[in-house]
């Protein structure tokens, strides 16, 4: 069993996908009133058609997370006009270390997804709050941009999403490191099949993609909801899978003390290997400087409060 904590539209997006995928059953909680057992009651009602058995309760209770495997957090304000990133932190860091303590009290044995922005700051701030070992405290920034970065590369190229192979490290903010290097179409390097300016756009595409969604519609709902349904699964199956999640490092990458997005070895413990990299020096310039944006935010967080 799942919880998702959270019933906004990425919670409940993500809750209707572990179900239609035939993931888990679900518990969406939501501490606004009845907002979480509407939505859960809407989705029962898809049920027939869409030929799942799974279940999903919705509730304002926390203690119904009891026993879950794994509990995704997306509980957070967005950030508003005029809201600096550190702002957005403060108030968001208050929702997660409440949340975080009531995961502690009733699912101490999960995997901790994080999903809340900005992510790499809340898993941070949800790794040190719970207590838990760092394999079970992961954010999904970068799997979300890895999943943008495959679609512009395909839609550049033409040619099938599904042969796209890429990763993205870094920060899940502007500082992001989409790799290129890394990047291949079946195999392909991606730099034998496309020019350097289309590459570069790409690589801008990809950075700004969250932000262009956000200016158009005001928040981003199918991709992130897609990718922690992804998450779970490789999670409660055990898959193993290969992504980058934002992560506490002990001296990986040359970083301690932050959690950053770095490809991983996912499965039943969460990251079971964190995997380390031969990168570029351009990329390995640019991953540096995306840590310490994160350094200095938590150090700026700190000073706050
Ligand atoms: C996204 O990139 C806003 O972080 C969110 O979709």
């Amino acid at each position: 069993m799942i919880s998702i904590i959270g019933a906004g539209k990425v919670g409940s997006a993500s809750a209707f996908n572990i179900l239609r995928f035939r993931i888990s059953d679900v518990v969406l909680i939501d501490v606004a009133g009845k907002l979480a057992k509407g939505e859960a009651l809407d989705m029962m009602q898809a049920a027939p058609a869409i030929e799942f058995d799974g279940k999903v309760r919705g509730t304002h209770d926390f203690s119904e997370m009891d026993g879950s495997e794994v509990v995704v957090v997306t509980a957070g304000a967005a950030r508003k006009a005029g809201m600096t990133r550190l702002d957005l932190a403060a108030v968001n860091s208050d929702i997660v270390k409440t949340v975080v303590k009531e995961v502690v009290r009733y699912a101490p044995e999960c995997n901790l997804i994080i999903v809340t922005n900005p992510v790499d700051i809340m898993t941070y701030i949800a790794y040190k709050e719970s207590g838990f070992e760092r394999n079970r405290v992961f954010g999904i920034g970068n799997t979300l941009d890895t999943l943008r970065f495959r679609s512009y590369i395909a839609s550049e190229l033409n040619v099938s999403r599904e042969d796209i192979r890429a990763l993205v490290i870094g920060e899940h903010g502007d500082s992001m490191v989409p790799l290129v290097e890394y990047a291949t179409v079946s195999g392909i390097p991606i730099k034998d099949l496309l020019e350097k300016e289309q590459i570069e756009k790409i690589v801008n595409l990809t950075k700004t993609s969250g932000a262009d969604v956000i200016k158009l519609k005001g928040a981003t709902t199918y991709a992130p909801a897609v990718v922690i349904a992804i998450i779970v699964d490789a999670v409660l199956r055990g898959r193993n899978r290969v992504m980058s999640v934002s992560t506490f490092l002990q001296g990986e990458y040359g970083f301690s003390n932050i959690s950053i997005g770095v490809p991983v070895i996912l499965g039943k413990n969460g990251v079971e290997r964190i995997l380390e990299l031969k990168l570029s020096a351009k990329a390995n310039t640019q991953f540096k400087k995306s840590a310490l944006i994160i350094e200095d935010m938590i150090n700026n967080l700190h000073a706050r409060t």
